[in-house]
């Protein structure tokens, strides 16, 4: 189970820091908030108990099991973030090894495309279009250009197509009804960057061998943590309240450090979700990427020297998916005697990271740290969770409402206005 450490916080002192009692005395904000989450009627922590979710999943994944060597996710934003994350940090476990392949479209830069469409096997393709609207340009039009594909290659559009979009609404629905292409929902009430644990991110998970189901367990835990009215045994409280404290304190822009190459990916969801669910009305926290030891030689310096107007978000993992030692395969320099005593490449990374805490906390930088025993579905499950939570708290801290994007749709609409009146 993840763990949530932030006693460096009252080591820094009034100024850049928070105690812990500045923090538990946010607790007894937790029933309102929760009373005013819950009057919004948002999905997201109540889909994980809907089991003909996974059943349907699981029936269309055994169904299709050995047919396809490439899976393409064909989404933007909310859409594909979740399952580019999931395909970083789950890919190395060793049920990967017979599972498709999946590549995830993201963007519509003709060079990424390409690049996609020379690396697949049509014959053996899935195409999962992915878009809540159903009309997303950038998503319909990826969609367009892999369907003629498959045209060309006279290829059955049933065999190679999966949509997954809303019931009833959008162009995807339109076309899925008419021809009979398999679809899947996306639940109304789940904006798409919470929508991770649902099929935007659960079907492509489950084709390429991932255990949705330990993912679904992990966001259990955490969500039963959200709903409790002790802040001593809610997490996602206790972050978003440390958030908010230091926000108000100058630290707005909240860096998400994870000290795992696997969870790299995890910032670029985060940095979504935070982003533009609380990023309105002028009020915003600034989402920052980093990681370690990577950033140590780069942004680090930033970090501990410049401004001092961020919270380092450490993320740790107890143990790594590997354990490598680093040989000394110089034994006759006296320069490497430290490493006849067998160091793993593991512990200098822990120590590292502990080095820079330190630093960071020297320097007065506020700085937290989530633990988790290793990289896994369960425990990914809990951070996806925990994080999504967790901006759900900050919305009402900051008063908005966390689950529209206004401004993303202002620039759909004045680029579609564009594209009408170049075309038409
Ligand atoms: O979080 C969101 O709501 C957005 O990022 C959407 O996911 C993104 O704009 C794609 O929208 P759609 O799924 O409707 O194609």
């Amino acid at each position: 189970m993840l763990y949530l450490n932030f006693e460096n916080l009252a080591k820094i002192g009034k100024t850049h820091g928070i105690t812990r009692a500045e923090i538990l005395a946010q607790g007894k904000l937790i029933e309102k908030y929760l009373r005013e989450i819950e009057s919004k009627n948002q999905g997201f922590y109540t889909i994980i108990d809907d089991k003909s979710q996974l059943q349907n999943i699981n029936k269309y994944a055994k169904k299709v099991e050995g047919k396809y060597k490439d899976i393409v996710v064909l989404g933007i934003g909310g859409s594909a973030l979740g399952t580019l994350c999931l395909k970083h940090a789950l890919r190395y476990l060793p049920n990967k090894s017979k599972a498709p392949k999946l590549h995830i479209v993201t963007n519509i830069d003709p060079v990424k495309i390409k690049k996609i469409e020379s690396d697949i096997d049509f014959k053996k393709t899935l195409f999962i279009v992915i878009s809540k609207s159903g009309s997303t340009i950038e998503t319909i039009s990826q969609y367009l250009y892999f369907r003629q594909k498959c045209k060309d290659k006279k290829l059955k559009i049933t065999d190679h197509f999966v949509f997954v979009t809303d019931e009833k609404e959008g162009i995807l629905r339109m076309i899925a009804d008419k021809e009979k292409i398999t679809s899947f929902d996306v639940p109304k009430n789940i904006e798409g960057r919470f929508s991770v644990l649902t099929v935007v991110g659960l079907l492509p998970a489950r084709l390429i061998g991932i255990k949705i189901e330990e993912l679904i367990e992990g966001a259990k835990r955490i969500r039963d943590e959200f709903l409790k009215k002790n802040i001593e045994e809610n997490t996602p409280f206790q972050l978003a309240a440390i958030q908010y404290l230091l926000a108000k304190k100058g630290k707005n822009i909240n860096v998400l450090m994870p000290y795992s190459q696997e969870l790299d990916f995890l910032s670029i969801w985060y940095t979504q979700l935070l982003a533009e669910s609380i990023g309105k009305k002028g009020n915003g926290i600034t989402p920052l990427r980093a990681l370690g030891v990577s950033d140590q030689h780069s942004q680090i310096q930033l970090f501990n020297d410049g401004p001092n107007d961020k919270l380092i978000m450490f993320i740790e993992v107890e143990k790594l998916s590997e354990n490598l030692y680093i040989p000394n395969s110089h034994p006759e320099l006296k320069e490497f005697e430290l490493m006849n005593k067998k160091i793993s490449f593991n512990r200098l990374l822990e120590l590292e990271k502990q080095g820079t805490e330190m630093a960071l906390t020297h320097n007065n930088r506020p700085n937290i740290t989530i633990k988790i025993p290793k990289v896994s579905e369960e425990n990914l499950g809990e951070l996806f969770m925990l994080f999504e939570t967790s901006v759900a708290f900050l919305g009402e801290f900051y008063k908005i409402y966390a689950f529209d994007q206004p401004a993303v749709e202002l620039g759909k609409k004045f680029t579609k206005e564009l594209l009408l009146k170049e075309y038409l």
